[in-house]
């Protein structure tokens, strides 16, 4: 593992502070529906941290469908307004445990803190969630053009806040976001299974277990 002064911590949203995978599902899972063909759970795991417009091509190859590109706009936008229906009744009950509290204390402890994601619906996802306040600079899919595993995402993050790409600590639970961080330079840490992940340089089952090393905030 690389020793590094971590002065500033990246956080990715989807899966990593908020399970919203099962939202992206339901909404797939009903276009895929309507155009003919079943999606599974273990299907949507393919999608986890691709762009939208990735995501709807996996789906359609999944489906075996080939749909010119206007229609696939089409597509894409009726996911969305139903995934966006799907978020909108979200509450902060559904912050995965510990995210905050962690959050929280990284910050006490002076680390600047960022939102990398690749969505495009993460300000309501911040906003139902009530947690904007909760970092110093938001970079989602509305402000860059390269998707992960591109680094642009998390290269945005790093310079609005004014921190070295070697300073910072990625937190991702997807392994195109692993590798993006990657690609940054940067640390990652990665958030699910054990056994998943391998790139990650330590990978964590969730914040819980943090907390419980007492690093709070006294
Ligand atoms: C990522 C999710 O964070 O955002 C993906 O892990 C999703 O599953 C992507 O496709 C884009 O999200 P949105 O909200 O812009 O469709
Ligand atoms: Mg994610």
């Amino acid at each position: 593992m690389t020793a590094r002064t971590m002065r500033a911590a990246i956080f990715d949203l989807d899966g990593v502070i908020v399970d919203t995978a099962k939202y992206h599902y339901l909404a797939w899972k009903r276009l895929a529906l309507e155009l003919g063909f079943d999606f599974s759970e273990a299907d949507n795991e393919r999608l986890k941290g691709v762009s939208r417009m990735r995501s709807l091509e996996i789906l359609l190859e999944i489906g075996g469908l080939d749909v010119s590109e206007a229609d696939r706009e089409a597509m894409a936008a009726r996911k969305n307004e139903w995934y966006v229906q799907y978020i909108s009744d979200m509450t902060p009950d559904e912050l995965l445990p510990g995210a905050v509290e962690y959050i929280a204390f990284l910050r006490s402890k002076g680390i600047k803190i960022a939102l990398a994601s690749a969505s495009k619906n993460a300000s309501l996802i911040l906003d139902r969630l009530q947690i904007g306040a909760a970092f110093d600079v938001v970079v989602d899919g509305t402000k860059v053009s390269k998707a992960k595993p591109d680094p642009e995402v998390f290269t945005r993050a790093a310079a609005d806040l004014g921190v070295p790409n070697a300073d910072c600590v990625v937190f991702e639970d997807a392994e195109a976001g692993v590798e993006a961080a990657i690609r940054a330079g940067m640390g990652c840490v990665g958030v699910g299974k054990p056994g998943n992940l391998r790139d990650a340089e330590i990978v964590i089952t969730g914040f819980e277990p943090l907390l419980t090393l007492n690093m709070v905030p006294r």
